[in-house]
């Protein structure tokens, strides 16, 4: 039976760690937040991004602005935060309305504020194994991994998922820890003959219960990123969680596993962002 890796207690465990470091340091941080619109599902995200902040300690700034607000006038705003001296991280919760061009957003913020990791030179940053800002998303898996003692080193890794925020830093962060990586897709021929090769499987295409026993090689550590609701209105992933589970020698729920660290790793890096500022 699968041991479950328990992402809400790790990521409590890293919260923990940063109100530690933020009170033990006397650190004064500041994150702004940056919401465009009401989409329901980003106001939830937001009210939990602003939550972690006051209980670790790190101030919060909450800039709401109206759905049909301006590329112009968000742009305004993000240059303004990043000549801010108080502010050290800025973070613009996608989607953004239509009409905006989110890359444009993205590059406009400064590469030492990029809380998220989505800036180019974040991205290529860790590419080439420069301080920078890492994705929260893969970030925290591999603290799931590290945390849960499970070893990277020389291991077949298979991502399924080449987005920007998880698949393809996912496969850098990989790398660094010396796993060998394979990145499959939407075109990938025979993906179950691929994802049976992995000793580890990281799984974010978005299709919920799509990856069943079939995929999976007996022993193998499986890390689920999708969050979906089902018929019953219930929460799933991408992994059929009872089908996999049996085999698998550790496996994330849904939910309880990757989703609560994508906020601890968020407020991890508005922690290190001092740190990176100054590198
Ligand atoms: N929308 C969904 N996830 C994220 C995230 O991690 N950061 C931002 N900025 N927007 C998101």
């Amino acid at each position: 039976m699968g041991k479950k890796i328990d992402g809400k207690e790790i990521s409590m465990q890293i919260k923990q760690e940063c109100k530690e470091r933020v009170a033990r340091e006397n650190l004064d941080v500041t994150l702004a937040v940056i919401q465009v619109g009401n989409d329901p599902a980003s106001t939830v995200y937001v009210g939990n991004k602003k939550k972690a902040c006051e209980y670790i300690g790190i101030h919060s700034l909450s800039y709401e602005l109206p759905e049909q607000t301006t590329q112009q006038e968000l742009l305004e705003l993000v240059r303004k935060l990043n000549r801010d001296e108080k502010v050290q991280g800025i973070l613009v919760q996608l989607p953004l309305p239509g009409h905006m061009d989110e890359d444009e957003v993205i590059q406009t913020i400064d590469p030492k504020k990029d809380v998220d990791g989505f800036h180019p030179q974040s991205v290529g940053a860790l590419s080439i194994g420069q301080p920078g800002f890492v994705s929260c998303t893969p970030a925290g898996i591999i603290q799931l991994l590290k945390r849960s003692g499970v070893a990277m080193d020389g291991k077949e890794c298979v991502i399924v998922g080449r987005s920007n925020i998880v698949g393809k830093p996912m496969a850098m962060l990989m790398l660094r820890e010396n796993a060998t990586v394979t990145v499959c897709h939407s075109h990938t021929k025979d993906l179950k003959e691929v994802t049976k090769r992995a000793d580890i499987l990281i799984v974010a295409i978005g299709k919920p219960k799509f990856i069943t026993r079939e995929y999976v090689k007996e022993g193998a550590v499986v890390i689920d990123v999708g969050i979906h609701r089902n018929e019953d209105n219930k929460l799933c992933g991408d992994v059929d969680y009872n089908d996999v589970e049996p085999i698998a020698s550790a496996i994330t729920p849904v939910p309880g596993g990757v989703g609560p660290m994508t906020i601890a790793m968020l407020m991890n890096n508005c922690v290190e962002a001092k740190g990176i500022q100054e590198a």
